[in-house]
C-alpha cells in the first residue's frame, strides 16, 4: 500500500472507537515522543470512553511496539520532493520501495530537494557530505 494511501487509512481507522479517535492521531503522539500507554493516553485524550480503554489501549500497545521495532533500525533518506507542509522522502537502500510522506513538521527545517536524512529513534537529522 503506498503512503498516501496508509495516511488516509489512518485517519479512517479509529483506535479508540468510544472517542472517535484515528490511528493518525495515535501516531502522531508517539512520534511527538508518547512512549508509553499513559503518554498516548494522555496526549490523545483515548482510553477516557465508556469502555475504559477496553478496546483500545490493546491497540495503542501494538502500535507502541511497532514503534519500538522500528527505532531500532535506523535509516538513510533521501528528499525527494516537498510538498507544502509534506516531503516525499525516499529510502537510500530501498530506492525501488515507495516514497514514504513525512510532515515537515517533524523534519529539519533546513531540508530542500536532493538533502540526505538519517532516521534513528523517531528523529530525521541531516547527513553531511
Ligand atoms: S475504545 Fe477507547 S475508551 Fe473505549
Amino acid at each position: 500500500m503506498s503512503d498516501v494511501n496508509s495516511e488516509i487509512m489512518d485517519k479512517m481507522t479509529k483506535v479508540c472507537i468510544c472517542k472517535g479517535i484515528p490511528r493518525s492521531t495515535m501516531k502522531r503522539a508517539i512520534e511527538n515522543g508518547a512512549d508509553t500507554v499513559e503518554k498516548v493516553r494522555k496526549a490523545t485524550g483515548a482510553g477516557s470512553g465508556s469502555c475504559a480503554g477496553r478496546r483500545c489501549i490493546p491497540k495503542i500497545e501494538e502500535l507502541l511496539a511497532d514503534y519500538a521495532e522500528e527505532s531500532m533500525d535506523s535509516f538513510e533518506y533521501m528528499v525527494e520532493q516537498i510538498d507544502g507542509d509534506y516531503a516525499h522522502l525516499r529510502r537510500c537502500d530501498e530506492p525501488e520501495a515507495g516514497l514514504k510522506l513525512v510532515a515537515r513538521a517533524i523534519l529539519p527545517p533546513e531540508i530542500m530537494e536532493g538533502t540526505k536524512l538519517k532516521y534513528e529513534m523517531f528523529e530525521y537529522s541531516i547527513l553531511k557530505g
